[in-house]
């Protein structure tokens, strides 16, 4: 793992107290690009999303645009620190859902404001592929977090829930739409009104994680599909990101249209002729990424 000071000035990651972003080189011989492995930093408070989070998460998200060398981003939480003596430890949390301490006393105008165009979504409209690595709670905007990546692999130790009714709420990072699409509504619509916590072997049963390892085959199984996907033309993951969004936005009939237009505008693209090239002759892809 490259530390930041040893990659070069432009790429580094936006420095911030909540939030740590490292690179990963994608491949150990070979100047491929990175990967980044986003950490929420707030272990004693279960990496909880407060507003610095927040305001971190989207400059994360604005950089990861612009670095066209970071290929794939990783979203963690940080494992809980040792406890104080004569504390019981915390327990482990990818998140732990918005900061509740910030809900004190606020009303609609504030709400309005601090869940307008927020983090979720810039996670969400990011064009590189995400994938949430989670290992322990991933509650309210936790599982909103990790629902607004691409792709989710937790630890047998998760658990997964949209506990807002609890308070008195529903969700409002985007569950009762990016959720219902993954597992659909009857089941979306047990989560939001019972406010139950799902179990990660039924997560993967219900089709809300794509993978269930142990905590420690977690990192390793997230960063080797990360490196995976990180090999590939950056160009086309991007195409097929938007295409598979059009799934969502779109009716059948327009995204079966939107596909065809984008996967006939992929023969004019370089990487479309490096990778059938490297296919006949046998040899691996050097994308050029357009
Ligand atoms: N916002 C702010 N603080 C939170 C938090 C949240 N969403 N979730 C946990 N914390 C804090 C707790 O207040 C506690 O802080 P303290 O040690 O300073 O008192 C610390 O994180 C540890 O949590 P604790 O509740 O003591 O751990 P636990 O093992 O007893 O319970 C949970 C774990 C996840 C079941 C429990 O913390 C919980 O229900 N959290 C809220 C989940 C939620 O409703 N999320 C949706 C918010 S919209």
């Amino acid at each position: 793992m490259k530390k930041r000071s040893e990659v070069t000035p432009f790429m580094n990651p936006p420095e911030s107290d909540v939030i740590n972003v490292e690179l990963h080189p994608l491949s150990e011989d070979d100047d491929l690009g990175y990967f980044a492995c986003m950490t929420i930093d707030r272990p004693d408070k279960l990496n909880a999303l407060n507003a610095d989070v927040m305001e971190a998460l989207k400059a994360v998200c604005a950089w990861m645009e612009a670095t066209s060398e970071v290929r794939v981003l990783v979203v963690t939480g940080a494992p809980p620190n040792p406890p104080a003596e004569g504390k019981r430890p915390k327990p482990h949390a990818f998140v732990a859902g918005a900061d509740i301490t910030e809900f004190s006393g606020a009303d609609s105008g504030v709400i309005r404001e601090k869940f307008r165009d927020n983090a979720v979504e810039a996670l969400w409209n990011l064009s590189k592929p995400t994938l949430a690595m989670v290992d322990g709670f991933a509650l309210g905007g936790g599982c909103e977090v990790a629902c607004s990546c691409d792709i989710r692999i937790a630890s047998d130790r998760s658990m997964f829930g949209t506990p807002e009714i609890n308070l008195g709420l529903i969700p409002g990072y985007g569950a009762t739409q990016r959720l219902e699409r993954l597992v659909g509504y009857g089941k979306a619509h047990e989560m939001i009104m019972t406010g139950d916590m799902v179990p990660a072997e039924e997560a993967y049963r219900i089709g809300l994680v794509n993978h269930v390892v142990s905590p420690e085959a977690l990192e390793e199984t997230t960063f080797a599909m990360a490196r995976q996907i990180g090999s590939k033309s950056s160009h086309a993951l991007r195409v097929g990101k938007q295409t598979v969004r059009a799934a969502l936005d779109e009716g059948l009939t327009t995204g079966v249209e939107i596909e065809a237009e984008a996967f006939a505008n992929l023969f004019d693209s370089e990487d479309k002729e490096i990778g059938v090239q490297a296919f006949l002759t046998r040899e691996t892809a050097r994308w050029k990424h357009r």
